[in-house]
C-alpha cells in the first residue's frame, strides 16, 4: 500500500469512528500525547489498546527518528485494522502491533520504556509490572486515560502515582474527562 500522508490517514479514522463509536482519543488528548513526545523524545515507548491504530499514530509520527512504538492489543482484526492504519500513515517501520492481553505483555517487559499510555487493562498492575522489571527510570513518563470516567475504579492507581514519591504526576482536564501524565522521579 502506497504511504498516504499520516493526517489524511488520522482524518479517514475520526470519519470512521465517528460512524462505527469506536473509543478514540479525541483531537484534544492527541495534541496533548503529541506534545509530550515531543518534548520528552522517548525512544522506546509502550500503548495498551491500540484498536485501529489512531493514538498509535500520533505517537508513533511524533517520535524521534530512532524512536519506537510497541502497542498491544487484545482483537486480532482491530490489530489487522492498526497494521493497515499504520502503514498507509508510513510508520510500520517505527511501530510493532503486539497481539495479547496487555498485562501478559508488560510483564515480559525488560529494559527502560521512556514513554507508556495506558488506553486500557489494569493500570496499577501494568505499571507495577514495568516497575518490578526494571522499567521505568528517572524522566520515564506514563500517561493514563479516561481517569476521570473512572476516578472510582482507579483510586489504587492514582494513589500510586501520586502519593508514592515515586513520580511527579498532574491531572489534564478535558472537561469530559482527564488524563494523569505522571514522571518519574
Ligand atoms: C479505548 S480502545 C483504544 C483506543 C486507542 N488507544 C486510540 O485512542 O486510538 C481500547 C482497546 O483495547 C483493547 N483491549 C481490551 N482489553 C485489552 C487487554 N486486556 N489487552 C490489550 N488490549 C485490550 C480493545 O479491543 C480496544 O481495541
Amino acid at each position: 500500500m502506497r504511504a498516504l500522508e499520516s493526517d489524511a490517514v488520522l482524518e479517514g479514522i475520526d470519519r470512521y469512528a465517528d460512524k462505527h463509536f469506536l473509543h478514540i482519543v479525541n483531537r484534544e488528548k492527541a495534541r496533548l500525547l503529541e506534545r509530550l513526545v515531543k518534548k520528552h523524545k522517548p525512544e522506546l515507548a509502550l500503548e495498551t489498546g491500540t484498536l485501529v491504530g489512531y493514538s498509535a499514530i500520533w505517537i508513533a509520527r511524533n517520535l524521534p527518528a530512532s524512536g519506537r512504538l510497541v502497542t498491544i492489543e487484545v482483537s486480532k482484526r482491530r490489530a489487522d485494522e492498526a497494521v493497515k492504519n499504520i502503514a498507509a500513515a508510513g510508520l510500520s517501520g517505527k511501530v510493532d502491533v503486539v497481539v495479547g492481553d496487555a498485562l501478559d505483555v508488560m510483564r515480559k517487559i525488560h529494559g527502560r520504556v521512556d514513554f507508556v499510555f495506558f488506553d486500557v487493562a489494569d493500570y496499577l498492575a501494568c505499571l507495577e509490572a514495568l516497575e518490578k522489571n526494571g522499567c521505568v527510570g528517572k524522566g520515564s513518563i506514563i500517561v493514563a486515560n479516561n481517569v476521570k470516567w473512572f476516578w472510582g475504579q482507579l483510586q489504587g492507581y492514582i494513589g500510586h502515582v501520586r502519593d508514592s514519591g515515586k513520580y511527579k504526576s498532574s491531572f489534564h482536564d478535558f472537561g469530559f474527562d482527564g488524563m494523569e501524565v505522571s514522571v518519574r522521579r
